[in-house]
């Protein structure tokens, strides 16, 4: 007897087989019943009727409740009505392993809060398969575009010696080396990586304590890095707008079904192709300024101003070359106008913000050794970093791009913390 997934029965109609799953729903009439279940590739409705099944067959089904495990024979039909075009006339059912009545999860609205604590059983929804068979789509999607453009993949460490962005570390203690710091990036390797092999990408998980109980803040997220040798911020930028583009048309050509379940607008999405908006960051303050915001030159743009921005546009928006204060150490100065650096925020349309974050790197010994003290940073902890500025420095440039933002983007959501299936945040270590 075959065991075909759920996706797979099409291909069976007319033969008798046996399906594993999960009930997510029953009903009957006492005379004939209906027995949902989900193995995680799709849903098939089963029909039992009690006068053609034996006795101890239909004993089982009145013993079943939501969740339970089972194993459900019978000869599949199409059925345009069902779900899926198909049914199974059930001839046999299999108690595998039997769910408590008392099931947290019930056909109602529950809360924020009681959903997450019951993440470990919010998984099993429709919605929250739609999303995880995106994110899916999004990691692979990734890969492909890089691997086809001929980037190595390296994996660079999570523990490490103080390094990387502004934002706050999680530290432990590593035996006689003082303390680790779960890495906020691994762009710094990845530049090492990118003198060793000309272009690469990491992709990893990627730590931040931030005190921000935001809907665009995890603690613990994963980032795509790729790093290119004698990248400019302009190629960069052209780089960022191909793979995005990549990304959310490769969601909408192979998770059409999916997008339908998470009731996404589609036609903003399709409206994401090259080339996307540039705006200076001068440009984005006056622009802001004459919308009543009161960011001034020299800050970092808050969420609020991303989503007055990106409100003009129907396309992801660049806004560049920020001035240094508000940005990380490492970014290249802009021989233009050297109060600022050569780098881009992405913004996302529809006001789901920054995406990306990138730059030209400094390639000056000097000016990136003075960068680094003016930040008061380690310096002990950065000697490696400054060696790629003594030994053969190189114009290279690259980018990160946040996969639960560019996830909840595509697929629409309100907070980030669907977008992954364990979230981590200020508030939440469990399940
Ligand atoms: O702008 P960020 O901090 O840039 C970097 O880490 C650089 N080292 C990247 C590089 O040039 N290689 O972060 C990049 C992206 C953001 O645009 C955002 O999408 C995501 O990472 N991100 C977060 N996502 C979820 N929760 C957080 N706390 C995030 N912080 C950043
Ligand atoms: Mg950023």
């Amino acid at each position: 007897m075959s065991t075909p997934r759920i996706d797979e029965l099409k291909q069976h109609v007319g033969r008798s087989v046996t399906v594993r799953g999960w009930v997510t729903h029953l009903r009957s009439s006492g005379k004939i019943a209906f027995v949902i279940l989900r193995d995680g590739t799709g849903q098939i409705q089963g029909v039992l009727a009690k006068t053609q099944i034996a006795p101890e067959v239909w004993e089982r089904f009145t013993a079943l409740t939501t969740e339970t495990s089972v194993a459900m024979t019978g000869e599949v039909h199409a059925e345009e009505r069902s779900p899926g075009g198909i049914e199974m006339a059930v001839t046999n059912l299999e108690i595998i392993g039997a769910s408590s009545l008392d099931y947290p999860i019930q056909p109602k609205e529950h809360g924020i809060d009681f959903l997450l604590d019951h993440r470990h059983f919010w998984l099993r929804s429709p919605r929250q398969r739609a999303i995880a068979r995106v994110r899916n789509e999004v990691e692979q999607a990734i890969h492909d575009f890089f691997y086809a453009r001929g980037f190595l993949r390296v994996d660079t460490p999570i523990l490490t010696a103080a390094i990387g962005e502004r934002s706050g570390l999680f530290s432990t203690e590593y035996f006689d080396e003082g303390n680790a710091y779960l890495a906020q990036t691994g762009q710094l390797y990845g530049e090492a990586a990118a003198a060793a092999f000309g272009r690469i990408y990491t992709f990893g998980p990627t730590f931040r304590a931030e005190k921000s109980k935001t809907r665009r803040h995890l603690t613990e997220f994963w980032m795509i890095e790729p790093e290119v040798a004698w990248n400019d911020s302009d190629d960069n930028m052209r780089l960022q707008e191909d793979f995005v583009s990549y990304l959310v048309r490769r969601a909408l050509d192979r998770c059409a079904d999916d997008l339908v379940v998470l009731e996404r607008d589609t036609a903003p999405l399709e409206r994401v192709v090259p080339p996307f908006v540039r705006l200076d960051y001068g440009d984005a303050i006056s622009l802001l300024h004459r919308k009543g915001s009161a960011t001034a030159w020299g800050d970092d743009l808050g969420a609020e101003d991303e989503s007055l921005i990106v409100a003009d546009y129907d396309k992801p928006v660049f806004v560049m070359n920020y001035p240094r204060e508000a940005k990380a150490f490492y970014m290249k100065e802009n021989p233009a106008d050297p109060r600022t650096v050569l780098c881009d925020d992405l913004l996302a349309p529809e006001g789901y913000g920054e995406i990306i974050g990138g730059s030209q790197r400094e390639d000056d010994y000097d000016r990136l050794l003075a960068r680094i003290r003016a930040e008061k940073l380690p310096e002990a902890a950065y000697d490696w970093y400054l060696d790629l500025r003594r030994y053969g420095t190189f114009v290279h440039s690259g980018f990160g791009l946040g996969l639960e933002r560019t996830v909840a983007w595509i697929c629409g959501l309100p907070h980030l913390r669907e977008a992954i299936a364990f979230p981590r945040l200020m508030n939440r270590l469990r399940p």
